[in-house]
């Protein structure tokens, strides 16, 4: 799914390059590959299954010498069509071995230009939908690849970007974006185009982004872009790209999944500081402010997986907080489903990498019938945050491998502050309002108190890693934070994990309760604690194993089998110390049983394909 290319001019390529496709092996690694071309077209390939890393030793043991080349194309792969194989890994090539290319996303009609193309007598070597570009740009060729890739691009239904280069051309290479995302990275000589911005970060000091129906042709050391539509040259803006050490850097931690989870007080602090004046009790964000003078009746969201349990949480909140009725989907679920879109809802959209594809889609469809937009995103400058009407960063700094841990914290926070904002601008009570924010004035010391009990945490986790099914249950507001980690171990640990409301219990899942099947119970004080110990007791007179996430104060010590404590405040605000000792309790489970666990099985940072 995912790839990255590097062009040089006038200066010697080096294996840099090989350290900076590390950087973007998070979008997929399932395989990795390069194709690089000096300026007498002489090519040199390398492809190797899994990790960049398996390449670069490739790279390294060949006689063929980097530095000798200009022209880059290379590829991290999360499969799509085909199985992980050497014939499947791009960069991909015709039959005359003249073009070559990479893609992310989806060739739509690639079964009927297969059909065509095998009548004309091409054989394909594997299965991938890329290869049959690479041939119709061979069968198509027309005097030169620029007019070439402007014929074929109408040929091929859409979403994708492309990247091409010419042997005979060695010193031109060809882009098109069509909803797939493409950044165009500029250095002083050099040019670097990227799935995101995020790569390239220690490369480019400044960026441009591209948009759908563009393409970029870079020639020798100038580029210009194209309408694809219009067929012409635009100006687009440049924007910098900012770059810090820290954000690459383990430090001390043993997986960048454990030191996300650890920065996550750091993030509070930062939220805390811009957001919240504490002397005036006033949240500060005109944003919101523009927000609030559209007095929006009712509210979707719209989001994936994570960013959808986050949104989850959100109903409770703009529901108890602000008074606004607030429906949530999956947005894999809401693009085909019939819309009724209206001026008085607020359709929001919480993504991290603001470039998940099916959100992105679903943005779209919104917005071509007039609802109004908001963004709740991470990444900077992405296509979400871009294409929305109003929106808010969650500033969580760079997340870079596949569990989604700060992140999360950083749309809960948001999305919180938007219901505060929100309610106190109607009827929330003001001495209600008052406590919550007196109350997260605490929470970076609250969290903070979580990750110095870790250990415990780790203790438990390393028990409960070796049952292959657990029940994660809870109520109300809560009930997301069980979704969200219950998905959180199914990723990491490879383990079956289901999450349920804890009522729900018994209409159903508790004839798979035995001593075999435990089952994780979140009570943190509030409104739902004595109904959530009668489900304890159920599960307990079934002879089922429970662990018991509680505040302090409990006192139903000798009900359960384990425990996690957590410390106390008020049940608005409990969903960030529970979602931090969840995510630990996940992450060390993972790492009892061995896990690869910033890159698990199957999966990639930003799913940008439908
Ligand atoms: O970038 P997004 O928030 O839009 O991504 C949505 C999901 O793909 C993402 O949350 C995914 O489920 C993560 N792997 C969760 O840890």
């Amino acid at each position: 799914m995912c790839w990255i290319f590097a062009y040089k001019w006038d200066k010697e390529a080096s294996p840099f390059l090989l350290e900076w496709l590390k950087n973007l092996e998070y979008r997929g690694y399932d395989s990795a590959g390069i194709c690089e071309i000096n300026k007498a077209g002489e090519f040199y390939i390398e492809k190797a299954v899994w990790k960049v890393s398996n390449l670069a030793t490739k790279v390294e043991n060949s006689d063929k010498e980097l530095e000798w080349y200009n022209t880059w194309i290379a590829h991290t792969r999360w499969a799509t069509h085909g199985k992980v194989t050497m014939e499947n890994t791009h960069p991909h090539y015709s039959k005359n071995e003249r073009f070559f290319i990479v893609h992310n996303g989806i060739i739509e009609n690639y079964i009927e230009l297969k059909k065509e193309l095998e009548d004309r007598g091409y054989t394909f070597y594997g299965e991938t939908d890329t290869e049959i570009v690479a041939k119709l740009i061979e069968d198509m060729f027309e005097t030169d690849i620029e007019t070439t890739i402007k014929k074929v691009f109408r040929r091929i239904t859409w979403a994708y970007a492309l990247g091409v280069i010419d042997r005979q051309e060695p010193d031109t290479l060809i882009w098109v974006k069509i909803w797939s995302p493409l950044v165009l990275g500029l250095a002083e000589w050099e040019y670097f185009l990227s799935s995101d911005a995020n790569a390239l970060a220690r490369f480019a000091k400044t960026y441009i982004n591209l948009d759908d129906w563009e393409m970029v042709v870079i020639k020798g050391n100038t580029h210009k872009i194209i309408s694809l539509d219009s067929g012409l040259s635009l100006d687009k803006q440049i924007e910098d790209i900012t770059y810090s050490e820290d954000n690459y850097a383990l430090w001390d931690f043993s997986h960048f999944m454990e030191k996300e989870i650890f920065q996550v007080p750091e993030i509070i602090d930062n939220f805390i500081k811009w957001r919240i004046d504490f002397e005036t009790l006033e949240i500060k964000s005109n944003t919101l402010e523009e927000l609030a003078a559209k007095d929006f009746k009712r509210i979707e969201i719209i989001a994936s997986w994570t960013s959808y349990n986050a949104g989850m949480t959100a109903s409770y909140l703009f529901e108890e907080l602000a008074s606004i009725p607030t429906t949530v989907y999956v947005s894999t679920e809401f693009k085909y489903k019939k819309k009724f879109i209206n001026t008085d809802t607020l359709y929001i959209f919480i993504s991290q990498s603001g470039e998940t594809a099916d959100s992105l889609e679903s943005l779209k469809v919104v917005k071509n019938k007039w609802g109004f937009t908001f963004w709740i995103v991470n990444v900077v400058g992405s296509s979400i945050a871009r294409l929305s009407d109003l929106g808010l960063y969650t500033h969580s700094g760079r997340e870079v491998w596949v569990a989604a841990t700060k992140s999360f914290i950083g749309q809960i926070w948001v999305l919180l502050i938007m219901a505060l904002y929100l309610g106190n601008k109607k009827d929330l009570e003001y001495t209600k309002y008052k406590e919550i924010l007196a109350c997260m004035q605490k929470l970076k010391d609250n969290v903070s108190l979580v990750l110095l009990e870790s250990q415990k945490i780790q203790k438990v986790a390393k028990k409960y890693a070796h049952y292959k099914d657990m029940f994660f249950l809870w109520r109300n507001i809560q009930y997301p934070m069980a979704m969200e980690w219950s998905l959180k171990c199914k990723e990491i640990t490879y383990n079956h994990t289901e999450a349920y409301s804890a009522g729900e219990l018994k209409h159903g899942p508790l004839s798979l309760i035995e001593p075999s099947f435990p089952t994780l119970l979140i009570n943190p004080e509030g409104r739902f604690t004595d109904k959530n110990v009668s489900t304890l007791k159920e599960i307990k007179a079934r002879d089922g194993l429970v662990i018991w996430l509680i505040t302090k104060w409990d006192k139903n010590k000798d009900l359960y089998d384990d425990v996690i404590e957590i410390p106390h405040t008020i049940e608005e605000l409990s969903i960030f110390p529970v979602s931090v000792a969840l995510q630990l309790f996940a992450y060390y489970a993972a790492r009892e049983l061995d896990r690869e666990i910033d890159k698990p099985r199957n999966l990639a940072k930003s799913v940008t394909v439908e």
